[in-house]
């Protein structure tokens, strides 16, 4: 019996002579050791097992069982010394290999949203026609968002913007245009204006709609402005933001605050016009609401109707950068998804030069 634990002891041996050589860290020592020598190891197993021995050889064994664990631990404890004497020289070494001349590593500096990326393209674009950025306010009055817009109270075109109405009277602003009465009453003509911003509707969200999107209003007022001064620079900042002739078309549209009133679609960019659910099979996306200002509402900013005439459009940030990224899901542009997300481009031109 006892030489049959010697050998075993002598395998233990073996296999720690093993361990620690294979042993790369402070950890994986610690973890040999105690798998060989702990209780559950080979030696903890050979130490139970000397109930088992005839008396008189008992005392024999745990001794030698002793001898061996000891001798053991004591490789382990060389071992380890060893090991963490080597990681101190490795940080030492590459502490003084630190170089504090090299630069650092490169930080991602973060990106632009496509809607704030179109919106900055459009507003460089209008800046080189002469038009300035105003900004106003996302929490809006009944007069600025609807009245001096030539929609009195119980008119029927308030129903096609479902409003979210604040507690106190007010209103998150329906769209951009409340922008249109506040520039001229600010700044007077002649007016060459565009306001970004978000916009708010109660609304069921789909592909195309969603609660909070933005826009950009536009406001030319001045003396002989006619229609075909509207066509001309919708166009330029459609061609201009799709880099091609965009295919365009102008339809009857009715806003209470212009008259005439156009829809001014533009072949739909995610299918090229065959038809697709995001332009509802037609090939045509809405993309430019617009008109000749109102009488009433030139009235409303203090502008006499008789010298001066305008235009104005509103148009749909969100859904132009939609087209221009091939984003055929407006959820996916609000979500904060990050393949949403694109390159910054540096900012140019415009700067907010009245916040009404
Ligand atoms: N305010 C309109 C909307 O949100 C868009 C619009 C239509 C703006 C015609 C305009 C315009 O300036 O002339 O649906």
């Amino acid at each position: 019996m006892l030489e049959q634990l010697t050998e075993d002891l002598k395998k233990a041996a073996v296999e720690a002579d093993r361990l620690i050589t294979q042993a790369k860290s402070v950890d994986e020592l610690r973890q040999a050791e105690s798998r060989l020598i702990g209780k559950k190891g080979l030696l903890g197993q050979l130490l139970t097992s000397i109930g088992k021995l005839p008396k008189e050889q008992r005392a024999a064994a745990g001794k030698e069982i002793n001898l061996t664990k000891a001798k053991i631990t004591e490789q382990f404890a060389v071992a380890r010394a060893e090991l963490e004497k080597a990681s101190d020289q490795t940080a030492t070494a590459s502490a003084q290999m630190f170089d504090p001349t090299l630069p650092g590593p490169v930080v991602p500096r973060g990106s632009v949203h496509p809607v704030t990326a179109v919106q900055w393209e459009v507003e460089d674009i209008m800046a080189r026609l002469g038009f300035v950025v105003v900004s106003g306010p996302e929490m809006e009055t009944d007069y600025y968002n609807f009245e001096a817009l030539n929609i009195p109270e119980m008119h029927p075109a308030r129903d096609m913007q479902d409003t979210f109405w604040l507690d106190n009277g007010w209103l998150l602003r329906t769209h951009t245009s409340p922008c249109q009465v506040r520039a001229m009453e600010r700044l007077g003509p002649p007016l060459r204006v565009i306001a970004p911003g978000r916009c708010f509707r109660y609304e069921t969200e789909d592909a195309s709609h969603a609660t909070t999107f933005h826009q950009l209003e536009g406001l030319m007022i001045d003396r002989n402005i006619s229609i075909a001064n509207l066509v001309a620079v919708m166009k330029l900042i459609l061609d201009e933001i799709l880099h091609q002739d965009m295919k365009i078309r102008l339809r009857p549209g009715y806003f209470p605050y212009v008259e005439p009133g156009f829809e001014l679609d533009m072949q739909c960019q995610i299918c090229g016009g065959e038809g697709c659910p995001t332009c509802k099979k037609s090939g045509w996306i809405e993309i430019l609401p617009c008109g000749m200002v109102h009488p009433n509402v030139l009235k409303f900013g203090r502008i006499d109707p008789h010298e001066y005439t305008g235009f104005a459009f509103g148009m749909g940030l969100t859904r132009l950068a939609m087209m221009k990224y091939g984003v055929s899901d407006i959820r996916v542009l609000n979500s904060g998804d990050l393949r949403a997300i694109i390159r910054p481009k540096r900012r140019s031109g415009a700067a907010i030069i009245e916040k009404f």
